[in-house]
């Protein structure tokens, strides 16, 4: 058990409810008033939390969910129902931000009706208000479109295509894949996507297709003159075990922190100094004394009775609120 402050009314950051709420046509909004995009990926509950009221405008529930949080080699296996499942306690968790949850691979592959009924599932069961998918589907975006599915795209590096790209590789490095690249951008748009995420593509491309488009893109590896930024949550704070990407900046050391803290536990509790008498409930005065007088065995199990009908300990509040 552990005392969260998960519920309903727990108060939330200041500054958070001061901010209206993003929706995909705020993005387009944001674009025409030259107004950067903040974009992270969270994964549960408590991240997005953070996420969301340190103000950040858009949430992804990324299928890198398979890496970092599942540990898996690449993004191809997981599964409709474990993004589902974390797409869920993501949209627990966020009031203001816009939350896509990105549709995994073999979701959105075949017969576009199909598609359209695993999109539907993330903003019904989940409360996705947009999906991602990968790759100039254009006609599947339409289709989600007129089912009132709000799409971001994704173009450039797609991770789903690992195998088909022979590893994860800078893309649209000729002048042909750019232009290539940027009509694939503006069919996604007319086709409805609200947004497109460019991936591992040259500074140049993307400042191309983001000065030519009307809706915004949104870089990772695009360099700076895309409309917004987007990250991978545990690249920003150094989760992943691996050095980090050319174009990660790491923002925190959230493992140096883990590390010290989950160290300095074992310890406390190899010495013996975990938990102090202070971290401990207590009996009742009258029934600690009937225990010492008693020296101890026979009448245990009457006191027993006694704590727990006397001592009133709310395991929800910091302080004992011992009646004795
Ligand atoms: O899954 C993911 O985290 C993503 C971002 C890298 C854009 O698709």
């Amino acid at each position: 058990m552990s005392l969260t402050g998960f519920s309903a009314g727990t108060p939330r950051a200041p500054h958070h409810n001061s901010l209206p709420k993003v929706t995909m046509p705020a993005l387009g909004e944001m674009k025409r008033q030259g107004k950067p995009i903040s974009a992270l990926t969270a994964y549960d509950y408590a991240t997005a939390r953070l996420v969301d009221e340190a103000g950040i405008d858009l949430i992804l529930v990324g299928d890198s969910l398979a890496m970092v949080v599942l540990g898996q080699e690449n993004t191809l296996a997981v599964t409709v129902d474990e993004m589902l499942h974390h797409t869920r306690a993501v949209r627990r968790a966020v009031r203001r931000a816009l939350v896509v949850a990105d549709m995994p691979f073999g979701s959105y592959h075949g017969a576009i009706g199909e598609a359209v009924t695993n999109a539907v599932r993330f903003v019904k069961e989940a409360g996705a208000e947009a999906v991602k998918i990968e790759g100039a589907r254009v006609e599947l975006v339409r289709a989600l479109v007129e089912a009132e599915v709000p799409v971001v795209g994704h173009l450039g590096l797609t991770p789903q295509s690992v195998h088909r790209m022979g590893g994860y590789r800078v893309q649209a490095r000729t002048a042909d894949s750019v232009l290539q690249l940027q009509a694939d951008a503006f069919a996604l748009a007319d086709a409805g996507a609200g947004a497109i995420v460019l991936e591992g593509i040259p500074r140049e491309a993307a400042a191309a297709i983001t000065a030519a488009l009307l809706i915004p893109t949104i870089g990772i590896g695009a360099g700076p003159d895309c409309d917004g930024q987007i990250l991978v949550f545990h690249d920003l704070v150094n989760l992943t075990f691996a050095p980090a990407a050319k174009f990660v900046r790491r923002y925190g050391d959230a493992a140096a922190l883990f590390r010290s803290a989950i160290e300095g536990y074992r310890e406390d509790v190899e010495h013996r100094v975990f938990p102090s008498d202070a971290e401990s409930y207590h009996l009742p005065e009258a029934a600690r004394r009937l225990l010492e007088a008693d020296g101890g065995s026979d009448n245990v199990r009457d006191d027993d009775a006694a704590m727990d009908d006397d001592a009133v300990v709310n395991i929800d509040a910091r302080e004992e609120t011992n009646p004795s």
